[in-house]
């Protein structure tokens, strides 16, 4: 990369174009209300800059569109799954590779197969669907970051880490045969796509040992992480990507992958681990649900562009551009006076929403109103990662917990908008600022019973009174 620059130079140039449309005020008024304030019920096409998420909305590479020609789309024995196995073992270490058509799926077959009801799986923080999965299999997610983690104004070089200490008193408290594995999830999606540090994996590592407990990562986002180690860590300063990347697998017995995050890929995900018996039990499960195990649910030319995608985003260049796209809008965000997470992590922006509408209680999910806002103002889509997503109900007293942070994530696509979008986004935020006091919180008017913040039903409490010129 290019070194007395301040903003972010593409290591790309552009050769195909999807147009995007901005829609009117009254338009987004009408699309807002229709989806019952549920961001995820809006019609991407009425959408201008989608910062819902990083995952599977990446652009493929001329190389990869190349590869999609290139599809075996035998039922047995593709050629383009050994290319995908051969790949992720180069990269991973790991003995088995099973291919699963996203990340979720690997977090089910595992669960489903190593996870007795009242098992314990502490993680540093579960993402969403890892967290169902354990629930769902009568399971206890337990999120054991450490506390500066939780602090979104402290400045903190790996503020994804494990509370290693934590995690042994937890370890000891519960009993080895309560915890059928430790997760580690790189970088720390749900708190602040925050990086994870190689000492730490190590330690982490020491305890599982320590108690024969299997380490697994969560490994969606880990060639950011390890550009994070590259950047902040020292003695790996000198070292490439792949070679960090191959020692932070060294040191866990498998993981879970969405490759819609860093395979450059938009449906994907494999499952790795080292264990035979585990490789067998989980292959067999698969066949049933997913598919047979030269497939996974994936055709032959995703499979081939996972593997090409993997290798693109090992590239030193590519993740320079990528983090300092993030840490770009962040600075955007800076000069208007928003607060975020500081500092920006691997794949988003989180903002924190407690912080900038404090006249909006937890109970009213001031995360929401500012997803709400952004959406009318300039019809930027981005994602409550707080009360909505995370709160929990106490069976016994029906009292709520809130997650410790009141987020709204700001995800950047992969290779997809240009800092002139970003910079947008930015002052869509600055036009926010002039009447933030004035939002009103919402209240929910229909929830399901697992991961509600997909299909709930909102509304909100005070109707703004939407002024369009
Ligand atoms: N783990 C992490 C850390 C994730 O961020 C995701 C997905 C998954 C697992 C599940 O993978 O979607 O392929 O089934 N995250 C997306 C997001 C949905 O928006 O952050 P999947």
């Amino acid at each position: 990369m290019i070194d007395d620059l301040d903003f972010p130079v593409e290591p790309y140039r552009i050769k195909v174009v999807e147009p995007i449309k901005m829609t009117t005020k009254e338009e987004r008024e009408l699309n807002i209300q229709r989806a019952h304030f549920n961001i995820f019920n809006i019609r991407s096409e009425d959408v201008f800059i989608d910062l819902l998420t990083d995952s599977g909305t990446s652009a493929m590479s001329d190389d990869q569109w190349a590869g999609i020609m290139k599809g075996d789309e035998a039922y047995a024995g593709c050629r383009n799954y050994f290319n995908f196995v051969e790949t992720i073992q180069d990269i991973t270490g790991f003995k088995h590779i099973i291919p699963v058509h996203q990340g979720r799926v690997a977090e089910n077959l595992l669960f489903s197969t190593i996870l007795k009801e009242g098992d314990y799986v502490p993680n540093n923080t579960h993402f969403d669907t890892t967290r169902g999965n354990v629930t769902h299999k009568k399971g206890i997610a337990v999120d054991l970051i450490i506390k500066e983690g939780k602090d979104p104004a402290k400045e903190y070089p790996f503020k994804g880490n494990m509370d290693v200490e934590r995690l042994e008193e937890f370890i000891i408290e519960k009993g080895r045969d309560k915890i059928p594995a430790v997760f580690m999830t790189l970088t720390n999606n749900s708190a602040g796509g925050q990086p994870v540090s190689m000492e730490n994996i190590r330690r982490t590592k020491e305890v599982c040992e320590k108690y024969g407990i299997p380490l697994f990562y969560d490994a969606a986002r880990y060639a950011e992480n390890a550009y994070f180690i590259k950047l902040r860590e020292p003695g790996y300063e000198n070292k490439s990507i792949k070679e960090i990347a191959r020692e932070m697998f060294s040191y866990a017995d498998g993981c879970c992958m969405s490759a819609k995050k860093d395979a450059l890929v938009n449906m994907g995900g494999f499952l790795g681990t080292n264990d035979d018996d585990l490789e067998q039990k989980i292959t067999n499960l698969m066949i049933m649900i997913e598919g047979f195990r030269t497939y996974g649910g994936l055709s032959g030319r995703d499979l081939e562009v996972i593997a090409r995608g993997l290798l693109e985003a090992l590239d030193a260049d590519y993740l320079a551009h990528r983090i300092e796209q993030v840490k770009f809008l962040g600075e955007e965000l800076d000069k208007i006076g928003v607060p975020y997470v500081k500092p920006t992590g691997g794949h988003a922006v989180f903002v924190d929403a407690g912080a900038f509408l404090p006249h909006i209680p937890r109970d009213q999910f001031p995360a929401q109103a500012l997803v709400i806002a952004l959406y009318r103002e300039g019809g930027v889509r981005a994602v409550e990662i707080g009360g909505l997503m995370f709160a929990e109900k106490d069976p016994v007293t029906g009292k709520v917990k809130h997650p410790p942070m009141e987020l709204v994530r700001l995800a950047i696509p992969r290779r997809v908008y240009t800092m002139s979008h970003l910079k947008y986004v930015a002052h869509t935020f600055k036009k926010i600022m002039a009447y933030k006091d004035k939002l009103s919180g919402f209240e929910i008017t229909y929830e399901p019973r697992y991961m509600r913040h997909f299909t709930m039903h909102l509304k909100e409490i005070t109707p703004q009174e939407i002024k369009v010129k």
